[in-house]
């Protein structure tokens, strides 16, 4: 059995991760300040699929080569307080001290702290399940923190915790004020701990927030699709070494259709290794796939986007699909529509927050992928059945 090196939809494997290179480089001038007591922190923000667990896994994987303590916490619903937040924090970091105590030599203190039986890192004690208003002081956090850092500074260049889905602290209060204040105090008193949050994050998409104390203090990026020879890139990589070829026709397909969404060609390098019936795939190999693939990214990807959208959103959708032009101006559609701009603008705007439409310039949009479009037709079609 061939095995297929794609896997659409897990965390790229560090050896076949591709791009990025400003992010990493970024990353690494960050970090190499954290260790010299001079904190500074990341975001990655970006639409899903578009890498971001990817990169923070291979950051990780850089940090862990410098023998950093990471600690990687992923949020999910479940997470509806800073008690959660702060009691799962504590027990990760606990548990990579575990670990890193096992693989390296540490001092003695250090190995203590990180004991199982070790009390010293839960927060109130007995007193651990607060209500919900009840929520815990920034200080205590950071206290605990502190007390951490200070145990094992002798043995580790810097601690580096990553908030994956930070989408979700966004929906509690105030979180990223806590959690600000929590790692500013820490760099004053030179505790080499460092922040890296990524997800869906809405913090700092409008100009204003561009320029608040929040994004200065997290310096967050925009990760976007990949160029051109970054998509080869990402398809070169996984097929080096496998029992696969492709031929230039069908990358330069992939890199074309794909339009660089790094997702995406995981799904169409997937759908062709896994159906070919021979070592190299070639343009008959892709045309006789290319509906399984289109059928695959509608199920796993544009139907979100497409759900996501109300009744009156959804006509939009479907009118700009229909239309020949790829950039389209909002007065064309509201001609179309039968309305005026000022009744249907707020309309794009709300397409614009969920990620389906892109704002080209003044009055004009086009949809978020050329694939996209082709779903959206197929949608209507289906309707009328
Ligand atoms: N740098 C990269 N190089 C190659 N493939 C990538 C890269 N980043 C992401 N991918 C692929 O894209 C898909 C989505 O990546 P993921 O990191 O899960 O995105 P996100 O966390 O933004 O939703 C995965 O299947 C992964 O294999
Ligand atoms: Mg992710």
């Amino acid at each position: 059995m061939k095995l297929n090196p794609f896997m659409p939809g897990r965390t790229i494997d560090p050896r076949f991760f591709a791009g990025r290179e400003s992010e990493i480089k970024k990353f690494k001038m960050f970090y190499r300040n954290v260790k010299q007591g001079n904190s500074l922190h990341f975001a990655v923000q970006g639409d899903r699929g578009i890498g971001k667990t990817s990169l923070i896994r291979y950051l990780e994987s850089l940090a862990k080569t410098d023998k950093a303590i990471v600690v990687r916490l992923d949020m999910d619903a479940s997470f509806d307080s800073l008690n959660a937040f702060a009691k799962a924090l504590l027990s990760k970091i606990r548990k990579e001290g575990q670990r890193y105590s096992q693989l390296f030599k540490v001092s003695e203190t250090f190995r203590k702290l990180f004991q199982e039986r070790s009390v010293s890192l839960d927060l109130f004690g007995a007193s651990i399940e607060l209500s919900k208003k009840e929520q815990i002081q920034s200080f205590e956090l950071q206290d605990k923190l502190s007390e951490i850092w200070l145990k094992m500074a002798k043995n580790v260049p810097a601690v580096v915790i990553m908030i994956d889905e930070a989408e979700y602290l966004e929906k509690i209060e105030g979180a990223f004020q806590y959690i600000r204040n929590v790692f500013a105090r820490l760099a004053e008193e030179n505790c080499c701990y460092m922040l890296v949050i990524s997800g869906k994050l809405t913090l700092f998409r409008k100009i204003k927030e561009i320029h608040s104390p929040l994004a200065r203090f997290f310096n967050p990026v925009e990760l976007g699709s990949f160029n051109e020879k970054e998509s080869r890139e990402a398809i070169l990589k996984p097929l080096q070494g496998s029992e696969f070829e492709m031929s230039n026709t069908v990358i330069n397909k992939i890199i074309e259709e794909s339009e660089g969404h790094p997702y995406i060609i995981q799904v169409y390098g997937f759908y062709l290794c896994e159906n070919s019936p021979k070592k190299n795939i070639d343009i008959s190999v892709f045309n006789a796939n290319y509906p399984i693939i289109l059928d695959s990214l509608s199920q796993q990807l544009f139907s979100d986007y497409y759900h996501l959208a109300s009744n009156a959103e959804k006509n939009i959708l479907k009118l700009m699909a229909n239309d020949d032009k790829n950039t389209i101006q909002i007065v064309d559609v509201a001609k179309k529509a039968g309305k005026t701009t000022s009744e249907i603008s707020y309309l794009f705007e709300r397409l614009v927050e969920k990620d389906s439409l892109i704002k080209t310039s003044r009055g004009k949009y086009s949809l978020f992928h050329g694939l996209f479009k082709q779903y959206l037709k197929q949608v209507e079609y289906k309707e009328y059945l």
